[in-house]
């Protein structure tokens, strides 16, 4: 079938709703998305969004705080405009029906937590459940909205791009590429369907599901970025990969979260005798930046051999945690840990990806109207570490920016026609009498492959040779991937599959480019950080040699 929209936004979470709901006053949007609406990275995050709203704070401060824990990497005047314009972005959140804590009744009177690296109190929150307060809220908001349709269990398979060339005489001279919309596959059917639009938006999160441990949900298997890579899109600084110091250790804790929010208020990290350690690692101690987090923990189960380190806040009343982290209590008790009584296992796992599809202050990519924003852009607000909190600040502050742009243009794009898209032309036709010739068992191996050599080889702590190790697997690994994929039916285990590989592939070039240590990418073949020949990103395409710049 063939849909035609104003917008097609790729993604249910935080990005994706809310610029659906802002751009839906000036067109039609398609929201599709690979499974449950609610099925996103936003659902899970349990921290907040920063903003410096606090009577001891200043945009100041927490534009040093960003500038401080990017490392060098970050653009200035994106972090400027990111932090100013918070406050007037969390206003629409609750005018969307989000509800934060409150001190008081005041519009911007909310409870302000503390994370690592910030040097004030300014997370804001709704208890430990921030995302899913948001995403119920927003989808609630979008279910109700007559300009919006959401396309659940629908899985973007690739961009549709037309090229469009500049002729001098009878020589095109240059060739622009201009993203139509979208090829989708819709699951109950296994139909793939045209999604045409004028603008389309990248809102697919991030790719924690890349390595063997990560605090993502299953979705997160970097879809958006392979697709905007295989479009031909710039995509940067991949070797950024933030690790969460604190994700519960339990074998049946599937991905769960220990909110560094139970830090901010006083948790102590541990060794499994009991002795507090971050002390020896930074001035900060236990609130400092992820990146230094994750690696003493790494450092110190690498010496003791134990299996994890512990969270210890039992110095906080019974009360106190079952009102300030009802959600992360009832997660421990009901996995036998009392955390008013014992401390938590926790170890780091994959958590953010600080790179991703090259964006400018309005969220477009290197390809005409693809967009990109959240978890999958690579704006420049986050340099080489994420500041906690500051991701879904930089969706909601970045889907504004994308609306007025697309607000901007979409009269003269609406005079634009559709291409013709033939799907026996596309990777994506099976022919009815085409009989199967792969067996499916290479998607299960290999997404296990993959994230071992991931942890093993692209974690917390690099080496060049690891890196050159896994760069090897990995070139097999696309290169087998290639050659069944189209013997096999359509299915999105496979896709996903051939996307976490794109990612892996990417994430190792750019960790195996970069000739330093800064911030997220640890080398300890190269330990200092070398402003003098990298203080720059690294970027990369199908189409164009690196750029650094
Ligand atoms: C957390 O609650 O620790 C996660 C918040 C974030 O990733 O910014």
């Amino acid at each position: 079938m063939e849909f035609q929209f104003d917008f097609l936004v790729i993604g249910s979470g935080i990005a994706g709703l809310s610029f659906a709901l802002k751009a839906s006053s000036v067109g039609t949007v398609a929201i599709v998305t690979k499974k449950d609406k609610l099925e996103t990275s936003t659902n899970y995050a349990q921290g907040g969004i920063a903003s410096a709203i606090g009577k001891d704070d200043s945009f100041e401060n927490h534009i040093n705080d960003t500038l401080a824990a990017g490392d060098g990497l970050c653009k200035k005047e994106i972090v400027e405009m990111v932090v100013r314009s918070a406050p007037e972005r969390l206003l629409e959140l609750v005018e969307w029906g989000v509800e934060f804590n409150r001190r008081g009744d005041g519009p911007l009177d909310f409870d302000l937590g503390r994370e690592g690296g910030h040097s004030k109190n300014r997370i804001v929150h709704a208890k430990d459940m921030t995302g899913r307060a948001i995403e119920s809220a927003l989808i609630s908001a979008a279910e109700k909205n007559p300009r919006i349709r959401i396309f659940e269990n629908h899985f973007a398979l690739d961009l549709l791009i037309e090229y469009e060339g500049t002729k001098v005489g009878s020589y095109v001279t240059s060739q622009k590429k201009v993203c139509k919309g979208a090829l989708i596959f819709e699951k109950e059917t296994a139909e793939v369907h045209s999604f045409f639009a004028h603008a389309t938006v990248l809102c697919t999160g991030g790719a924690g599901k890349v390595y063997l441990y990560t605090s993502n949900p299953d979705v997160a298997t970097g879809d958006g970025l392979a697709m905007a890579f295989r479009a031909g899109a710039k995509l940067a600084n991949l070797e950024f990969v933030q690790f969460h110091p604190t994700c519960l250790f339990h074998p049946k804790a599937k991905n769960f979260l220990i909110s560094e929010a139970v830090r901010g208020e006083g948790g102590k990290l541990v060794d499994s005798k009991g002795r507090p350690f971050m002390h020896k690692y930074h001035p900060l101690g236990d609130l400092a930046c992820r990146d230094v987090v994750a690696r003493a923990i790494d450092t110190e189960m690498k010496n003791s051999g134990d299996d994890c380190v512990f969270l210890d806040i039992t110095h906080k009343s019974r009360s106190f945690l079952q009102e300030r982290f009802p959600h992360i209590y009832e997660k421990c008790l009901s996995l036998g840990i009392d955390m008013a009584k014992d401390p938590i296992p926790v170890v780091p796992a994959a958590h953010y990806m600080c790179g991703g599809i090259l964006t400018d202050k309005w969220a477009r990519s290197s390809i005409d109207n693809l967009y990109a924003i959240g978890e999958c852009a690579c704006t420049g607000l986050h340099g080489a570490n994420r500041l906690a909190s500051n991701s879904l600040l930089e969706a909601v502050v970045f889907s504004h920016q994308a609306y007025l742009d697309v607000k901007r243009n979409i009269e003269s794009w609406r005079k634009d026609s559709f291409p013709e898209v033939p799907l026996s032309a596309t990777p994506y036709y099976r022919s009815s009498t085409q009989k199967e010739q792969s067996e499916m068992v290479f998607i299960a191996h290999n997404w296990d492959v993959i994230r071992k050599i991931m942890w093993n080889y692209v974690g917390i702590v690099r080496r060049d040779k690891r890196l050159s190790l896994a760069k090897n697997h990995l070139v097999q690994i696309r290169q087998e991937i290639n050659e069944h994929m189209p013997n096999i039916p359509l299915n999105t285990d496979a896709m996903e599959l051939k996307n976490l590989a794109i990612v892996a592939d990417l994430i190792i070039r750019c960790a195996i480019a970069r000739k330093e240590s800064r911030g997220l990418h640890y080398n300890v073949d190269h330990p200092k950080r070398d402003d003098e020949h990298w203080k720059h990103n690294t970027i990369l395409s199908l189409d164009n040699e690196w750029e650094f710049k």
